[in-house]
């Protein structure tokens, strides 16, 4: 494997309780060789957090050239951070991707976790090809969402903080890390889910709902309990979803 290929790039995913990264092969969207994985520190400072990333990018022997693309649990406008619901607050009114370079050493792209997620599943996965309007939903420590239309990209969107009929955010009442927080059976779980779902469905009347974040590798286990209008699928790229996503616009943008 010669990872300094240029049809590569490095994806790194920051996570509630993980930042991951792999190097991805862009044109299938496939992590090539093992994911690296360190563990998020509890409320840990950016810059700290930063220099994670640069360890993860710095364990791939890649060319200095290789792009580098980083999710992020937060919008990400313009590189800035305007709020954040599950790391440091100093994060608040941050260029993030500055941040990223600085720490880096190379230009890193910065996008929301979830809109990565759904590029990724718009280029490679289950949304590839659907016409209309496809909504990905991630579960994972919150809810993060991707609104595709056509195959284009809104960002930003935050479903996950949705309010409910019963008062509570979405990804406070039905994240992944709730049901384990709570301890609740996947049915206890998919109940609360359907309370999202329903939310979304009639705010938005998606054609296509795809579910992804670690969770989604049980889906056939659970998918019994949901009912929708709209189609509803596993990601197909499961977890790894946000690496090739950011992998992907990170190569998109150096070439531009
Ligand atoms: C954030 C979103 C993010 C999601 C999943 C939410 O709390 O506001 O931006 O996509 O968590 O990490």
């Amino acid at each position: 494997m010669d990872q300094k290929l240029a049809n590569v790039a490095i994806g790194v995913d920051i996570g509630g309780s993980g930042i991951k990264g792999s190097v991805v092969k862009l044109e299938t969207g496939e992590l090539i060789g093992d994911e690296f994985r360190i563990p998020t520190p509890e409320n840990a400072a950016p810059e700290v957090i930063a220099d994670i990333v640069r360890q993860v990018v710095e364990h791939f022997d890649t060319s200095v050239d290789t792009p580098v693309g980083v999710t992020f649990p937060a919008p990400v406008i313009n590189g800035v951070c305007p709020m954040i619901a599950n790391l440091n607050q100093d994060f608040v009114g941050m260029n993030v991707s500055d941040l990223m370079t600085t720490h880096v050493g190379r230009p890193v792209v910065v996008l929301n976790d979830a809109d990565a997620a759904g590029l990724a599943e718009a280029e490679f996965g289950a949304a590839h090809s659907q016409d209309g309007t496809t909504i990905v939903l991630t579960l994972g420590t919150g809810i993060g969402s991707a609104l595709v239309r056509d195959g284009v990209l809104v960002p930003n969107t935050e479903m996950g903080h949705l309010l409910l009929p019963n008062g509570l955010e979405a990804e406070k009442w039905a994240a992944s890390s709730i049901r384990t927080k709570e301890n609740l059976s996947l049915e206890q779980w998919a109940t609360r889910l359907q309370d999202v779902l329903n939310m979304v469905e009639m705010l938005f009347s998606p054609d296509t709902l795809i579910l992804g974040g670690g969770i989604s590798t049980r889906f056939a286990e659970f998918s019994g309990f949901l009912s929708t209008r709209a189609d509803l699928e596993p990601a197909r790229l499961f977890n790894t979803a946000g690496i090739a996503g950011a992998a992907l616009v990170a190569s998109q943008e150096a070439q531009d």
